[in-house]
């Protein structure tokens, strides 16, 4: 009987379909905003070292995420040039992540060890001195930038509230490795660090295969 009623009046049904679905979705959602344990960060990936932390700002502050992905889908041509897909577990220390969908250039998940550092230097400071078709720009200037080593161990300090807020199987920075942050990328240039960052990005896996 009440079902005829919901039947025949479509203002109602529409009320009691949105209830219905509202409840389904946040009891899907909800619940994955306080549970920091189903963050489970993959092994062998660590947080950041004072050096690669200042890559991944170069990185951000270019805008190299307007052209690469670090996102490899898991479909055959994907694994197939780039390596094994991507895992959630692989992001846990990306704050922001740079997963990104832009492929104007490769992606970058698994570009840790595919080439030398000095071919990722070349590379960086003019694309076409080793791959002559690239409408990459390059990035001379990396070269001569020195890294502000006062604002890493702050950097660091930021990381480990995005960390602890996240995710409680992930590891922190420690006050030794805030102390020695300074010192580790004094006198280093940007692009030392933005070799560094790409040098590692996505190794945790490829090196178990
Ligand atoms: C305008 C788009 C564009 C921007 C911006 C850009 N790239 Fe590229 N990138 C490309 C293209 C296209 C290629 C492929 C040709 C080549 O290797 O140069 C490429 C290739 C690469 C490769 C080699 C990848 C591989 O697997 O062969 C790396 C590493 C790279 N880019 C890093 C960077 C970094 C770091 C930045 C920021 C400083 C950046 N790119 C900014 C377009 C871009």
């Amino acid at each position: 009987m009440s079902h005829e009623v919901v039947e025949k009046n479509i203002g109602l049904m529409m009320i009691l379909i949105v209830i219905v679905i509202s409840f389904g979705g946040l009891v899907e959602i909800v619940p994955l905003f306080f549970i920091k344990d189903t963050t489970e960060p993959v092994q062998g990936v660590k947080p950041y070292s004072a050096l690669r932390l200042e890559g991944r700002d170069v990185y951000i502050r270019e805008g190299c995420f307007n052209c690469h992905s670090q996102m490899i889908r898991p479909f055959r041509a994907e694994t197939e040039r780039y390596g094994h897909y991507s895992v959630a577990g692989e992001s846990v220390y990306d704050h922001p992540f740079q997963w990104g969908s832009k492929r104007t250039g490769p992606d970058l998940a698994r570009v840790g060890g595919r080439y030398s550092d000095d071919w990722q230097r070349v590379h960086l400071i003019n694309p076409r001195d080793v791959v002559p078709e690239s409408n990459m720009p390059g990035y001379p200037w990396l070269a001569e930038n020195k890294i502000d080593a006062k604002g890493t161990a702050k950097k660091m300090r930021v990381m480990n509230t995005l960390i602890s807020a996240t995710c409680s199987k992930c590891e922190t920075y420690s006050d030794s490795d805030i102390a020695k942050a300074e010192s580790e990328v004094q006198g280093k240039t940007e692009l030392d660090a933005l070799v560094a960052y790409l040098q590692e990005l996505g190794t945790a896996i490829k090196a178990r295969r």
